[in-house]
């Protein structure tokens, strides 16, 4: 089996489990979102990640099934609400879920996500459930805190560069390092490797949201499945934007920061002139080696893990699968 048939059987193992899950149950209004988006596909990257880690550290992928299944759920709650604070109207190419329904079903349909997904770890042993139930809800709280900074950012013209990657780091990378170090905890791993693995998701994970930043705005539309320009239009303060602020000549510097604060209902134009200053001032280039920078890292602390060659390949392929994608 090479890498990517390896890949592709987890997200298969994972996909019977998830749908052998749901059941239509009432109210409808309260189950259909949550029906709604976890059927709209995704990556399903992270629940492949704590599947793949179980098997990595020799245990078995079927004990991993049900903390994968809390990893997507939560992620899956994650983007309901997102697309709450973000005002997007896309989301894996479809309408999202407060455009379809509304807000307050937005609201309650993730908050039901998010206790469904703690009601998956249920299934573990006590000694197994103890160790993923205080990562999982440390991981919530520092996703929540992420988040925070993320809106207080919007409206900050004086966000840097290392809080930037402490937002990232707490709404996305730690997520990602949470669904490898519960598959490792599952397999019985050491805790020397455990540290390993999680340090390794962090930094893959803060290589992830640089690119979802990158794509955000230079993705394909038709491809994408959330609105391109998004970001600008939110005046989000990410790599692109707080490089090109420290790259740009005066006169661009000073038309980023005037675009930045205003809401014009002409969103199209904001969003071009924006990406020709992101493109011109080196911000685009200095995103994709900050990419490369991260993904590096990751791979450096592979060194430090107690595997084969074979599974650090893997794990290798992962992570320049994730580099050169486009959604
Ligand atoms: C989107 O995550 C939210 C981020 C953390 C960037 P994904 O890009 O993994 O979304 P899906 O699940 O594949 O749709
Ligand atoms: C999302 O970051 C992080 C979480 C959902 C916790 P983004 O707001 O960039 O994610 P997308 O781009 O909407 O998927
Ligand atoms: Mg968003
Ligand atoms: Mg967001
Ligand atoms: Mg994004």
């Amino acid at each position: 089996m090479n890498h990517s048939e390896a890949i592709e059987r987890y997200r298969a193992l994972f996909l019977s489990h998830l749908e052998g899950k749901q059941t239509t149950k009432e109210p409808k209004n309260l189950y259909e979102p949550i029906e709604y988006i976890l059927g709209l596909g995704g990556k399903r990257m992270r629940p492949v990640l704590t599947l793949m880690t179980t098997e990595l550290f020799g245990g078995d992928w079927e004990m991993a099934l049900d903390a994968a299944l809390a990893i997507e759920v939560f992620h899956n709650f994650s983007l309901v609400h997102d697309d709450i604070m973000d005002d997007a109207p896309l989301r894996r190419g479809n309408t999202t879920v407060h455009e379809k329904w509304d807000v307050n079903t937005g609201i309650l349909s993730g908050d039901a996500m998010l206790i469904n997904a703690y009601q998956y770890l249920e299934s573990y042993p006590p000694k197994i459930f103890k160790q993923l139930i205080s990562l999982f809800s440390k991981t919530a709280i520092e996703v929540c805190e992420g988040q925070q900074y993320d809106v207080d950012f919007e409206t900050r013209d004086d966000v840097t560069i290392p809080e930037y990657l402490k937002m990232i780091e707490y709404k996305t990378a730690v997520l990602v390092a949470t669904a490898m170090k519960m598959g490792a905890i599952i397999a019985g791993a050491n805790s020397k490797d455990t540290h390993a693995i999680y340090d390794f998701g962090r930094n893959l994970g803060i290589a992830f949201q640089l690119q979802d930043d990158y794509l955000d705005a230079f993705g394909d539309p038709k491809t994408f499945g959330k609105q391109v320009g998004g970001d600008i239009m939110e005046n989000k303060k990410t790599f692109l934007y707080l490089k090109a602020l420290e790259f740009a000549p005066k006169e661009e510097r000073e038309g980023l920061q005037h675009l930045y604060s205003i809401q014009p209902s002409d969103a199209k134009t904001k969003v071009d002139n924006v990406k020709v200053i992101f493109q011109e001032s080196g911000a685009v280039a200095a995103a994709k080696s900050e990419i490369e920078t991260y993904t590096q890292k990751a791979f450096d602390t592979l060194k430090n893990l107690d595997i084969p060659k074979k599974n650090r390949e893997l794990l290798k392929q992962f992570g320049e699968n994730l580099m050169r994608r486009t959604v």
